[in-house]
């Protein structure tokens, strides 16, 4: 009886050092990326506009890094937040641990080098070689042309500093050793589609712009296989819970029976004075797509995300977008 005993907490013993081993292992050598690229690169007025509309318009890089206002529908930043981070991703939302969103203005970022904040929003490494969550979309980023990415980087460094004092970062066990094998090894860009070739500038835009992410349900920790883009993804928001739409071109339950135009209009919709910052009441529907910033996408770039939509595998998947949290209480 002694002797199994011994056997037991030796093996247990040897077990508890290969695991102090593995997570040594991984502190140490993860995450594994490129060192930063040894460049400066040149601000030009055309490069500041391309920024301006791709961190605005179409990746979000400015919606997210920004206090949400979930008093206004789709929860556009609060004036005088845009790009200075602050927002939580806690276990309130169902998350492993706690992440403040954060702040990319050169008050935080003033002494990167570009080729450092090319390897972050691209890879998913900080300056100090500390590995970014996922929330940050940069495996979509990995794939941006390298002028859109040096277009960013131009545009953000002329960002208002915003001064804040955020609080640092906090992942569970075993995530926080999981989060660092994530990030990528090398920026790996996709030449500047044609404006005049659609598809394939609809495709492009639709990766930067993170719909699948949303618009794709999980299983566990990995997307739901054959339901890309077939929504079903949950959010909890302040007032209840919303689902992502089907934007499969299923005619019934998704976006098959849609036109252009129509898809257009629902974006344009919310590109006037008087529709940007719409009121929302405390228990109505509201929704974590950012409407109000896809919304000063041009008509064409709009187009070309609905054209490569359509060429998706339609999947029949019926969605109810809205679950209020009186009725769930
Ligand atoms: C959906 C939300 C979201 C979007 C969109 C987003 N980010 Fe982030 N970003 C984050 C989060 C969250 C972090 C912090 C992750 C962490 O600490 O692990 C982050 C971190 C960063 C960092 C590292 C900053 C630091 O101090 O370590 C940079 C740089 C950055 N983002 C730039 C961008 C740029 C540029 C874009 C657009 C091209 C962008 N982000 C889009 C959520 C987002
Ligand atoms: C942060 C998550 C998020 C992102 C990113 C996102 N969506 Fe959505 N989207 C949603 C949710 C949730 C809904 C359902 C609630 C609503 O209508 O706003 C929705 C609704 C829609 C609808 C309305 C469909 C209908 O049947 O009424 C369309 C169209 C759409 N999204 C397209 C897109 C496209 C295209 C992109 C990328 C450019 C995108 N979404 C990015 C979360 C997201």
């Amino acid at each position: 009886m002694k002797s199994v005993f011994r056997v037991v907490s030796l093996v247990a013993g040897v077990i508890t050092v290969l695991i102090v081993l593995v997570l040594v292992y991984l502190k140490v050598t993860y995450p594994r990326s490129d060192p930063p690229e040894n460049i400066i690169i040149k601000p030009d007025p055309q490069r500041l506009q391309r920024g301006r509309y791709l961190s605005r318009n179409v990746a979000g890089c400015i919606g997210c890094h920004s206090i949400r206002d979930w008093t206004r529908f789709a929860a556009p930043p609060k004036p005088g937040t845009e790009g200075g981070g602050g927002d939580l991703i806690n276990p309130e939302n169902g998350f492993p641990g706690t992440i403040t969103i954060t702040n990319i203005t050169p008050f935080s970022l003033g002494t990167w080098s570009d080729g450092e904040l090319i390897r972050a929003i691209t890879c998913g490494v900080t300056r100090n070689d500390e590995p970014l969550f996922p929330i940050m979309p940069y495996p979509n980023y990995n794939l941006i042309s390298r002028e859109d990415v040096y277009s960013i980087v131009t545009y953000l460094k002329t960002l208002e500093p915003i001064e804040n004092d955020l609080k640092k970062k906090e992942l569970n066990f075993p995530i926080n050793f999981i989060a660092r094998i994530i990030p990528l090894q090398s920026y790996t860009p996709v030449p500047q589609p044609l404006s005049t070739d659609t598809l394939s500038h609809g495709r492009y835009l639709t990766n930067i712009a993170s719909c699948f992410s949303c618009h794709t349900r999980m299983e566990g920790s990995k997307y739901a296989e054959g339901m890309d883009y077939a929504g079903g993804r949950e959010f909890m928001i302040p007032s209840g819970v919303v689902t992502s739409s089907n934007i499969t071109p299923d005619i019934e339950s998704g976006i098959g029976g849609w036109n252009k135009e129509m898809f257009i209009r629902r974006f344009k919709f919310f590109d006037t004075d008087s529709t940007h910052s719409l009121p929302v009441g405390k228990d109505d529907f509201n929704t974590p797509m950012p409407w109000t910033m896809y919304a000063g996408m041009t008509e064409a770039d709009l187009g070309a995300i609905f054209e490569y939509l359509q060429t998706c595998m339609p999947v029949d998947n019926k969605v109810v977008k809205w679950t209020p949290a009186r009725v769930t209480k």
